[in-house]
């Protein structure tokens, strides 16, 4: 991110200075230099109200993408709080800075050749025995992941309880920058979930039928024909579709099931 120039256009500054009457400014510290900036923002907004433009550090700006994780402190308060910029709202003297990305060792591995044993998780992160179990991770989470839990699964070789536990991971690295053994939680987790998902979960028997059936070529021509439909022609054809209603039955099928 960058702080851009005071705006040249009179329009723009025209509403920016209207804002500022309209809505209680409330001041912040962003990397140590104090702004004023409308109460009820989220730390995002507010930042780009202050003048910053997002390069990085910003992605989904709805709580999903782990770009934007924010550390800061209020004046008079030992402890250090973590955030999402994007969701998190201003509070006043809140004194912040971003860790838009955290360096974390990621282990190279092929995954196919990986088993579902827990001693490949050992393998590829020794440092996983390097817990201390001091919760500093769990505290840091802004997801509220219980993240020494899952570590502590992954030491007892429970990769499903693992993968269960960090399934609302969103990999902004706010517990890595926090741990005293220097672990990678998130990339052991995303791990874990794709050993599960992969080599632990049943599979799904009519997935694998529909996709054997799809490499027979069952769509081929179907799709063909698509490809060939005039663009109006197709956004009728879409737009004309049968969709499945709210709510469906199980058994469900449109009357037309050409492309079933
Ligand atoms: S487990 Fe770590 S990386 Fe995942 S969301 Fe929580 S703090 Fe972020
Ligand atoms: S912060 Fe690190 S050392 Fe502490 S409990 Fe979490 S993984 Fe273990
Ligand atoms: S921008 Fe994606 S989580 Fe905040």
């Amino acid at each position: 991110m960058s702080a851009k120039k005071e705006s040249k256009n009179p329009a723009e500054t025209a509403v920016k200075e209207k804002r500022q009457v309209a809505a209680k400014l409330v001041p912040i510290y962003i990397m140590g230099k104090r702004y004023e900036v409308p109460e009820g923002l989220t730390i995002m907004k507010a930042m780009e109200y202050a003048g910053y433009k997002f390069i990085r550090g910003c992605g989904c700006r709805g709580g999903t993408c782990g770009a934007c994780g924010t550390v800061y402190r209020k004046p008079g308060d030992y402890k250090l709080q973590v955030a999402l910029a994007c969701q998190k709202t201003v509070e006043p003297d809140m004194y912040m800075a971003q860790i838009p990305f955290f360096p974390a060792n990621r282990a190279q591995y092929k995954f196919a050749d990986l088993t579902s044993a827990p001693e490949e998780v050992f393998k590829l992160y020794p440092e996983l025995f390097r817990c201390v179990a001091c919760n500093a991770c769990t505290k840091a989470c802004p997801q509220g992941i219980e993240v020494m839990d899952a570590i502590s699964a992954l030491k007892q070789g429970n990769i499903a309880e693992a993968a269960r536990l960090s399934f609302d991971c969103i990999q902004c690295g706010l517990c890595t920058s926090r741990c005293f053994g220097e672990l990678a939680q998130y990339h052991m987790f995303q791990l874990a979930r794709r050993i599960y998902g992969a080599k632990i979960l049943p599979r799904a028997e009519h997935l694998a039928e529909m996709v054997r059936t799809i490499n027979e070529g069952r769509y081929d021509q179907i799709l063909d024909e698509l490809k060939h439909v005039k663009g109006d022609e197709l956004k009728k054809l879409y737009q004309e579709r049968e969709a499945e209603p709210m709510p469906a039955g199980e058994d469900w099928k449109p009357k037309d099931t050409k492309y079933l």
